[in-house]
C-alpha cells in the first residue's frame, strides 16, 4: 500500500516525504513544479537513500490522478498541491481558487472512484482570520478571512466537513500550520521562494546572506511587547513529523474527521526572529521599519494540546535549530 503525497517536491510535501520514508512507508508523489523544483527528488533520495514513484501533473487533471490510483494502490492521501503566497492571491484570485479549492475536488473525486477515503489535507491558522482570543484552539472560530489564500483553506474545510457529513466512512485529518520555517539539517531541501520572498524567514536569510539589502519590518505599532508582530514559528521538519502522527491516527480509526493546529504554543515578534537569527548564525540582519502590511494580524500563537494528547505531538526544535537550519539551507543553495 502506497501514500500518494501531493506537492511532494514542495517546501513542506519534500520534508514530510523525507519523514515518511525514514517510516519505511511507500511513497508516490505527484507535483507540477509550479512552486518547487525537479531536483528536490534526487535530494529526497540522497537524504533517505530510498525510492519512490513520481508523477509529473496538475491536479486539476483527473486523467493524472485516474492514471496515479489504477497503477499504484493508494492507502491514503496527503494534500500539500496548494499556492501559498498571501499577498499573491489578493492579485490572482481565479488562480488560487483554481489551484486551492478546484483540484481539491477533483481529488475527492477520484478517491471516492478508488475507494480511497483517508485523506491529510494540508491547511493553515490563517482559517482563523483575527483570532478573538489568543492562544488559538480548534474551537476557536474561523472564517472572516483577509485574503483568497486563507479563503481558500477555510472553503476546502467546508467541503471536507460537507463530505464527511454525507459519508462518515470517510477518514480525514485537517492539519493548520502556524509559520513553517527552517530546513532539513542536511541544507540539501529548504524553502525556495520564487523572486522575493514574502515571509519572513527567507527574507532574513537572504538579507545576512547579502542578497537582499535590509529587512523592512511592517510595523512596530502593534499592541505586542515590542509593537512588532507575534507569530508561532514551527520547525518545518516537526511539521512534517505531525504529519506521519496524523496518518497513524487516521489508520487507528479507520474513519471520521479530525482538526489540529500544528504549532509550538510559543509566540515570537518579529525583532526576537531579528536578534535569534543573529545570535544564532553570528550574521548581521539590517532592518527598518516601514509601514504595516495590509491584511497582517498583531498576534498569533496556538494551543498545541489537542495535537498533543490525540496525535502524541509536540514540537521539539527550538528557535535556535529553526535559524540554524535556515541559514544552512541560505548558504547551500
Ligand atoms: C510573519 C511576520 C509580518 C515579512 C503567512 C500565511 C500563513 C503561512 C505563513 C502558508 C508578520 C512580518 C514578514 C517581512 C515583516 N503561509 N514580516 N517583514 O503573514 O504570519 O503567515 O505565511 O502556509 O498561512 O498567512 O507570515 O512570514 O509573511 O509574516 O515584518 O518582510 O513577519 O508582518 O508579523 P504570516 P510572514
Amino acid at each position: 500500500m502506497s501514500i500518494l503525497i501531493t506537492g511532494g517536491a514542495g517546501y513542506i510535501g519534500s520534508h514530510t516525504s523525507v519523514e515518511l520514508l525514514k517510516q519505511g512507508e511507500d511513497l508516490v508523489l505527484l507535483d507540477n513544479f509550479s512552486n518547487s523544483k525537479p531536483e528536490v527528488l534526487d535530494k529526497i533520495k540522497e537524504i533517505t537513500g530510498k525510492e519512490f514513484r513520481f508523477y509529473e501533473g496538475d491536479m486539476i487533471d483527473e486523467t493524472v490522478l485516474h492514471k496515479i490510483f489504477t497503477e499504484n494502490h493508494i492507502e491514503a492521501v496527503i494534500d500539500f498541491a496548494a499556492y501559498k503566497a498571501v499577498g499573491e492571491s489578493v492579485q490572482k484570485p481565479v488562480e488560487y481558487y483554481i489551484n486551492n479549492v478546484s483540484t481539491v475536488l477533483v481529488l475527492l473525486n477520484t478517491m471516492k472512484k478508488h475507494g480511497v477515503k483517508t485523506l491529510v489535507f494540508s491547511s493553515s491558522a490563517t482559517v482563523y482570520g483575527d483570532p478573538e482570543k489568543v492562544p488559538i484552539t480548534e474551537e476557536t472560530k474561523t472564517g472572516g478571512t483577509t485574503n483568497p489564500y486563507g479563503t481558500s483553506k477555510y472553503m476546502v474545510e467546508q467541503i471536507l466537513k460537507d463530505l464527511y457529513h454525507s459519508d462518515p466512512e470517510w477518514n480525514i485529518a485537517i492539519l493548520r500550520y502556524f509559520n513553517p520555517v527552517g530546513a532539513h539539517e542536511s541544507g540539501l531541501i529548504g524553502e525556495e521562494p520564487k523572486g522575493i520572498p514574502a515571509n519572513l524567514m527567507p527574507y532574513i536569510a537572504r538579507v545576512a546572506a547579502g542578497s537582499l539589502k535590509e529587512l523592512s519590518i511592517f510595523g512596530n505599532d502593534y499592541d505586542t511587547k515590542d509593537g512588532t508582530g507575534v507569530r508561532d514559528y514551527i520547525h518545518v521538519v516537526d511539521l512534517a513529523i505531525g504529519h506521519f502522527k496524523a496518518l497513524e491516527k487516521l489508520r487507528k480509526d479507520h474513519q471520521g474527521l479530525h482538526i489540529y493546529n500544528l504549532g509550538t504554543g510559543v509566540g515570537y515578534s518579529v525583532l526576537d526572529m531579528v536578534k535569534a537569527f543573529e545570535n544564532a548564525n553570528h550574521v548581521k540582519v539590517p532592518y527598518k521599519i516601514a509601514p504595516r502590511r495590509a491584511g497582517d494580524i498583531a498576534v498569533c500563537y496556538a494551543d498545541p494540546t489537542k495535537a498533543k494528547e490525540e496525535l502524541d505531538f509536540v514540537a521539539t526544535r527550538s528557535l535556535e535549530d529553526m535559524c540554524r537550519d535556515s541559514w544552512n539551507y541560505q548558504k547551500n543553495s
